[in-house]
């Protein structure tokens, strides 16, 4: 198989979690890959894996995603070397601290909401004209179960998040009988270092988050963008909150202590 023959799958934040799963999941079954993160020496220890598991060609890219000028210059590259993005995985994303609104300092909404919601419409953005000119495309958001609930000190988290619906509404309308299709996937607890990145660092706090349940895994969530983005054209599943069997929201979590022996 030519690397032009097989689809191509472009994934923003591959460098840990669900976007590195995802990648892999679109490996396994012979996709093309363009990748970016910040940490792209991580991108770079990933690539042989992908190559293995089957990924005929396998692009990566240092990015931040808030960074406008970057992102655009970084779909110049894909354009040029790749084409057209058949699936458009907005993953990269982040919680940061756990402020409530009365005492929040500030710096962390800005980063949340540059990060989840400008980093996907300046990617959006940037392949939207090519699809619309190939008259196909996907663009798959992870969302959360934070944009279906708001919860005490996840207050711009959660917004950054049910904003991510409305724009894939928005985007619904305007690329109507485009045969482009949006959905978004919307977890809750998955085990990626997400809560580390939210504490700052704490590796400690961050595995009380997941202590005494099973949570989700990357790959769970991996699974649902490989179904989302192998439906058969006419199909688009506008969104999927996906849980683990123990959470039944944010904050209601079963939990079994561990036996004192
Ligand atoms: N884990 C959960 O419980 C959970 C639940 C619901 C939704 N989600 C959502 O799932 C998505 C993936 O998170 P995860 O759980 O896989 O966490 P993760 O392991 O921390 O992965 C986050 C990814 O996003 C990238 N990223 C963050 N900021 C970025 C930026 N400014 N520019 C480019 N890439 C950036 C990170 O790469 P670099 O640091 O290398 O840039 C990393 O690859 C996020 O949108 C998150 O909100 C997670």
């Amino acid at each position: 198989m030519s690397k032009h023959e097989s689809p191509l799958a472009l994934v923003t934040g591959a460098s840990s979690g669900i976007g590195e799963a995802t990648a892999r999941a679109f490996a396994r079954q012979g996709w093309r890959l363009a990748l970016c993160a910040r940490r792209k020496e991580r991108l770079l220890s990933l690539r042989p894996a992908l190559r293995e598991l089957g990924s005929p060609h396998v692009l990566v890219h240092g990015l931040d995603v808030r960074d406008e000028a970057g992102v655009k210059a970084f779909a110049e590259t894909v354009l040029a070397e790749q084409g057209c993005p058949d699936v458009l995985v907005n993953n990269a994303g982040l919680a940061r601290g756990t402020e409530r609104v009365d005492n929040a300092e500030g710096t962390a909404w800005r980063e949340m909401v540059e990060t989840n919601i400008f980093g996907l419409l300046y990617l959006s953005r940037a392949f939207l004209p090519a699809m619309e000119e190939r008259k196909k495309g996907q663009i798959i958001m992870i969302g959360s179960v934070a944009g279906w609930s708001g919860y005490a000190g996840g207050s711009v988290y959660c917004a950054t998040k049910a904003g991510v619906h409305k724009i894939c509404e928005a985007l619904r309308l305007e690329t109507l009988g485009m045969g482009i299709r949006v959905s978004s996937i919307d977890p809750g607890m998955v085990d990626t270092e997400f809560s580390e990145v939210r504490f700052w660092g704490d590796k400690e706090k961050a595995s009380q988050v997941y202590e005494d349940f099973e949570p989700l895994h990357a790959q769970d969530i991996a699974d649902c963008v490989l179904f989302v983005a192998t439906r058969p054209p006419h199909v688009n599943i506008d969104r999927l909150l996906v849980m683990p069997t123990a959470q039944a929201d944010p904050w209601h979590v079963a939990r079994s202590p561990k036996k004192q022996s």
